[in-house]
Formats: C-alpha cells, sequence, structure tokens
C-alpha cells in the first residue's frame, strides 16, 4: 500500500529523510514545504518531488498527503506537529519531541485527543548495532545490567537556529545526548533520578562562546533497580562525529562504535568530498561512512513508520508521543539539576 508523504523543512534532514525514504517500498514524498525558496526547490528537483509549498499550512491543507514527516527547526516541533494532527495528518517529528516540556505536554494532548498517529524519529532505536545489542541484552549474553553509557559529540552543529536556546531549547545536551536518552529510555524506561552536569553557555562555554547553550553537558540517570546511566552530548569532540554505547553486565560487556566502527579505510594526500558528519577535514587516513542512512538507523526507522501507517506493524516501544515526552522530562531534570546543584527526583 502507498503512504504518501509531505517533508517540511528542506536542508540538512530533510535530505537525509528523502534518501532514506527512497529505501522504502511503496513511500511516495508527494510535496515539500520550505520558507526558503532556494532550498525548497533545490530539494524538489533532486529528490523528484512534484508539489513544492512555501509555507507548511498549505501543505497540511493537501487531501493527498497521508504522512507529515517535519524536519524543522527545534522550536517549530510542537506548533507544526500539533496543526498537522489537527489537520487530520499522521506525523513523524524529529527529535527533540519539543523545545520545552510545556509544548510537549501539549503534543502529547493534541495526539490523545485527535487519536493520529505520532512517530517519535529517534534513529537509534533502529541502528542495526543497536538493534542488535538490544538483541544479545535480552537473550542474556551480558548478565544482568548494571551500568550503560552513551553519548553522541561533534563539535557544533551547523544549523543558525543551534545558536539560541529560544530556537532550539538548549545545546549539544538537547542536540545530542537526546540520542542516547532516547535509546536508553526504550531499553530501560524512566529513570527515579537524575543529576546533571553543563557547562555554563556563552563565555563559559568550553569552545563556543556565541552559543547560548552548553557545549558540553552530561547526565547520570539512577533506575530504581540500581541500574545507573550516563550520557553525554558534546560540541567540543573534533575529528568527525563520534557515537558510541557501552553496556556493562554481571557476566559480560558490550560496545558500539556506530560512527566509528567501520571496515573502511582511507589514505588521501589530496582529500574527497565526504567522510563523515562534522569531520574537519579528508586528507591523511580517515575513516568514511559507508553507509550512514543504515547505520545510524533511518532507513529502518523510516520503513518502520511507513508499515505503521498502512498497519503492517505494531509500532515499537520509544517512538510513541509520551516516549518523546518522557525523553524531553529526563533532558528538564537534567537542566534543572545543573542549575540547582541538586539530584532531581523524577
Ligand atoms: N536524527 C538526527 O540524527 C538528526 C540529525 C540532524 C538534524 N536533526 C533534526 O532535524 C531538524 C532539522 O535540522 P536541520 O539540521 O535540517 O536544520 P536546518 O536549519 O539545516 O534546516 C531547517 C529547514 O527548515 C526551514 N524552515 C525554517 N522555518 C520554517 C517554516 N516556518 N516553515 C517551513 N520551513 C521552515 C529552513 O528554511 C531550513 O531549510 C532539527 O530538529 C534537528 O534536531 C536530526
Amino acid at each position: 500500500m502507498e503512504v504518501r508523504i509531505g517533508i517540511i523543512g528542506a536542508k540538512f534532514a530533510g535530505d537525509f529523510h528523502a534518501q532514506s525514504w527512497s529505501w522504502v517500498p511503496g513511500a511516495k514524498i508527494d510535496a515539500i514545504a520550505d520558507i526558503d525558496k532556494k532550498s525548497r526547490e533545490n530539494f524538489a528537483s533532486v529528490h523528484k518531488v512534484p508539489k513544492i509549498y512555501d509555507d507548511y499550512k498549505k501543505l497540511l491543507k493537501d487531501p493527498e498527503i497521508d504522512l507529515v514527516d517535519i524536519c524543522l527547526p527545534n522550536f517549530l516541533h510542537a506548533e507544526v506537529t500539533i496543526a498537522a494532527m489537527k489537520a487530520g495528518k499522521d506525523v513523524i517529528c524529529e527529535k527533540p519531541f519539543a523545545t520545552t516540556l510545556e509544548d510537549g505536554e501539549r503534543v502529547a494532548a493534541v495526539q490523545k485527543e485527535t487519536g493520529q498517529k505520532y512517530f517519535y524519529a529517534e534513529d537509534w532505536i533502529f541502528a542495526p548495532a543497536l538493534v542488535r545489542a538490544k538483541n544479545l541484552l535480552d537473550e542474556g549474553a551480558i548478565g544482568k545490567i548494571l551500568y550503560l553509557k552513551g553519548k553522541e559529540v561533534h563539535n557544533g552543529s551547523h544549523s543558525p537556529f543551534a545558536q539560541k536556546i529560544k530556537f532550539c531549547g538548549g545545546g549539544s545536551l538537547i542536540h545530542l545526548a537526546v540520542h542516547p536518552i532516547g535509546f536508553f529510555h526504550h531499553l530501560l524506561g524512566m529513570p527515579v533520578s537524575v543529576i546533571g552536569k553543563c557547562s555554563g553557555g556563552g563565555e563559559l562555554n568550553m569552545v563556543h562562546k556565541k552559543m547560548e547553550g552548553e557545549d558540553w553537558g552530561l547526565g547520570i540517570l539512577s533506575y530504581a533497580d540500581g541500574t545507573e546511566v550516563t550520557v553525554e552530548g558534546n560540541y567540543i569532540t573534533r575529528g568527525g562525529m563520534d557515537d558510541v554505547v557501552e553496556l556493562y553486565g554481571t557476566h559480560g560487556r558490550l560496545t558500539v562504535d556506530m560512527t566509528f566502527g567501520n571496515p573502511l579505510n582511507v589514505f588521501s594526500m589530496k582529500g574527497y568530498g565526504y567522510a563523515i558528519e562534522k569531520a574537519d577535514f579528508t586528507q591523511g587516513w580517515t575513516k568514511p561512512a559507508v553507509d550512514e542512512h543504515q547505520t545510524l538507523g533511518y532507513k529502518d526507522e523510516l520503513r518502520h513508520f511507513k508499515e505503521c501507517v498502512t498497519g503492517e506493524t505494531e509500532q515499537i516501544r520509544g517512538t510513541y508521543a509520551e516516549d518523546g515526552l518522557n525523553v524531553l522530562k529526563i533532558i528538564d531534570a537534567i537542566y534543572r539539576s545543573n542549575q540547582t546543584g541538586k539530584q532531581i527526583v523524577l
């Protein structure tokens, strides 16, 4: 069964979603909306999209669109998700769920009211190496979980919206640590308490003095059964995006190197086009991504969401609106702990 998709936001995330959609049988990108003329026209031409809108509200009125895929800056996630669900559309929205808890609560309430399907796009839940890691955990390969550790780090977001808290909701924690938090929430559910520490933003940041949000952030999440979890997101890391998960159990341990754990090594004297997200340069020895859209989970994620819309499969835990909201509650608790110097009980 075909699902007709309208993507809103034609730049970085819009582009990798479109590339990933091209692998999903029965998915047709029918429309693109973006306020920027050059971006939307370029997107439509590259991805061969028939309908182009200059305003997302026009796309929401299009009766031929079944599923809206929101690839907009963070501060628009709540507004556009709510408008789309009220217009009778099912929605996929990029992380984070919203930029404030209040907005997040409104999104979850409207989802309940309208009954539209909502898909929280945490791609790590679908990354093949992490899926395999979860299966090994479930099989008991490393015994009972004791401690989990996860990070996403790189040298800073390209988006101008990432510089201001009102546009993105914070800094590296809400932008990057949102992934390990989303994945660990998928594995374990909600922690009982949270401790957080972040760089101070602006002049108090380690590297990015013009960025209002933190450029380094760490959270410690404690679970009722004694499991401890640390999550980190930072913008101080040179040499390309580094996504790592480590799981420690009573009878073993497991590590996943998502971005550098591939078999391809290149030595190039003059450099080449693209190595890996946020790589500084491509000369000398490099380790280019082999298939980022697969290893980071985007292809399987979007295929799963499409199959949920057609009723071919049951939506996976960790991707519902309540899950997106829970992840936002954990992030909010890390920020509050950092501000107050206290542990936050959830
Ligand atoms: N899952 C991941 O790994 C991942 C990776 C990158 C980005 N993201 C998420 O994707 C989202 C988009 O990020 P990006 O890097 O593509 O941002 P971007 O700034 O590159 O692109 C945003 C696009 O939205 C358009 N836009 C802005 N306001 C609009 C409006 N009112 N109506 C229509 N279009 C509008 C802009 O013109 C731009 O083309 C963010 O929420 C980000 O967190 C997720």
